[in-house]
């Protein structure tokens, strides 16, 4: 048969034809359905097993390919060839809400993930990063705990205003990331108008395996937009797919989103003397002593063709790095190189870098074999040991990143003692520098989300703003309808005596 004209035609999942996809095969015109309809069978079975387990977090997502083209020349500090003056390297980047289950709307008050993979040459490097240039926390094991609190209430099912605060009050590292979440940029219009962060201190190598520190920046070139409550109340009661939609719909309409890339530098040295841990994903390095240095442009241009096979079964993992780019003693970044590779062996499979959108465009020859859905050749008769006889893919030591002098005894250190620490600096300093619409925004927003939280934890948060910025404490106090006089006592506790006097 012509291949056209099989097109068009109905068959099993292997290929042979089938005869009826309406009528069970019964027993007489009015009788029971018979084991021998194998197809429905079959239909029945594969339905029930189509559902694969969501994203822990992220789930809610949108994805697009397009390609980063390098503007500018950073090769002094970073040999990765995706970084080659004038080349160009292709993407597929999944934005995503991090709260909402996959069938969330995508205009909730929420951070925003953009996780990149760029096919370079060198294999694939992936860059995954959030909206925000800072997190809410920074040791490992508050991560899981932190999404339990953002998440369903064990009991109700529900989301829970209560346990979201308590978590992120009795935290104070969180407070930055929690003047962002509840200022103007709270809720970004779209995916396309808002900047995205790689976050983490990362670090860069040359050709003469000299390191410096870095962190990456995008900044949209469609301007910043963002909703007001009001506003996203209205589109998720209309869209629950407003921020898809609107990315989707740009792409098809050759209205290519673009985001410039910049990075910041700090060297070795610089760390060693830095006034704070440069290292903690709470903190930021400041623009005026670490410059953007532009690098290039990042453009989404085509939309998956399938939403399953490319945008749901994407995997993106921190671990992925390429010669030139390397991690950073951030103790958070660290956590995240086991849990997302350990994450998709569950959801997708042990074999998922095999899946279209996630196989490297460069030749790969990982020794790996077997394994459920191992849909390739599996390496043929190709040998399955090293080292070997036969110098067949040996490892290339030319590509070892420079070592690191670490210091220190083993121990759990509290960030929290280290007298640099300074959890209010950075949320005082955004304070200062919004315009007064924007402040009066994050008063209301934050009193409106607070609202049905518990007092003890109010002033716990007042407290904190008081401290970032007494303009902003106060503002808070009348607000949330608390005593100033009291969230000025409470201001003089450490942290240990704030937690005791409002639990
Ligand atoms: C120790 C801290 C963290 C842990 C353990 C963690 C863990 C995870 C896991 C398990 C997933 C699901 C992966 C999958 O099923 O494919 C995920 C998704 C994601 N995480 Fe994290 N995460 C951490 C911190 C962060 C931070 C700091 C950022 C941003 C800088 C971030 C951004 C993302 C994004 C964007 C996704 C969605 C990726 C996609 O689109 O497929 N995470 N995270």
């Amino acid at each position: 048969m012509e291949e056209s004209e099989n097109k068009r035609k109905l068959t099993n999942e292997v290929g042979a034809p089938v005869a009826d996809n309406e009528n069970a095969i019964t027993a007489g015109p009015r009788g029971p359905v018979v084991m021998q309809d194998v197809w429905l069978l079959e239909k029945m079975a594969h339905f029930n097993r189509e559902v694969i387990p969501e994203r822990r977090m992220h789930a809610k997502g949108w994805g697009a390919y397009g390609n980063f083209t390098v503007t500018g020349d950073i090769t002094k500090y970073t040999k990765a060839k995706v970084f080659k003056p004038g080349s160009q390297t292709e993407v597929f980047v999944r934005f995503s809400t991090v709260a909402g289950e996959r069938g969330a709307a995508d205009a909730e008050r929420d951070i925003r993930g953009v996780a990149c993979k760029f096919y370079t040459e060198e294999g694939n490097w992936d860059l995954v990063g959030n909206n925000t240039p800072t997190f809410f926390i920074r040791d490992v094991h508050n991560f899981s705990d932190l999404n339990r609190a953002v998440k369903r209430d064990p009991r109700t099912g529900m989301r829970s205003a209560q346990n979201n605060w308590d978590f992120w009050t009795l935290l104070p590292e969180t407070f930055h990331q929690r003047t962002i979440v509840m200022s103007d940029r709270g809720i970004p219009a779209t995916f396309r108008h808002m900047h995205f962060y790689g976050e983490h201190t990362f670090s860069f190598y040359n050709d003469k395996n000299e390191r410096v520190w870095c962190k990456f920046h995008f900044h949209t070139q469609q301007g910043i937009k963002n909703l007001t409550d009001e506003e996203a109340a209205m589109i998720c009661g209309k869209d629950r797919e407003s921020h898809g939609r609107d990315l989707f719909e740009a792409i098809e309409n050759k209205d290519f989103p673009r985001w410039t890339m910049y990075v910041q530098i700090m060297t070795e040295e610089q760390a060693k003397n830095h006034y704070e841990n440069p290292f903690d994903i709470t903190k930021i390095w400041r623009h005026k002593e670490f410059p953007l240095i532009e690098v290039g442009v990042l453009e989404l241009n085509r939309n998956p063709e399938n939403y399953f096979a490319e945008v749901e079964q994407s995997a993106f993992q921190p671990a992925h790095v390429v010669p030139g780019i390397g991690f950073s003693p951030d103790r958070f970044l660290q956590g995240r190189l086991f849990a997302y590779g350990d994450a998709q062996r569950y959801r997708l499979g042990v074999n998922h870098h095999l899946i279209p959108v996630n196989k490297a465009k460069c030749e790969v020859n990982d020794y790996h074999r077997d394994g459920a859905m191992r849909t390739d050749g599996n390496y043929g008769r190709e040998v399955a040991y090293t080292p070997n006889s036969g110098d067949v893919w040996s490892a290339q030591p030319e590509v070892k990143e420079p070592p690191l002098d670490l210091e220190g005894a083993m121990y759990r250190f509290d960030p929290k003692d280290d007298p640099t620490d300074d959890n209010f600096r950075a949320g005082g300093d955004l304070y200062r520098i919004m315009t007064e619409d924007k402040k009066a925004l994050l008063i209301e927003n934050t009193a409106r989300d607070i609202a049905p939280v518990t007092e003890n934890v109010k002033y716990r948060h007042a407290v904190h703003c008081y401290l970032a910025d007494t303009d902003y404490g106060e503002r808070i106090t009348k607000a949330l309808g608390l005593d100033l006089e009291k969230v000025i006592e409470l201001s003089k506790l450490d942290n240990s005596g704030l937690i005791k006097a409002t639990t």
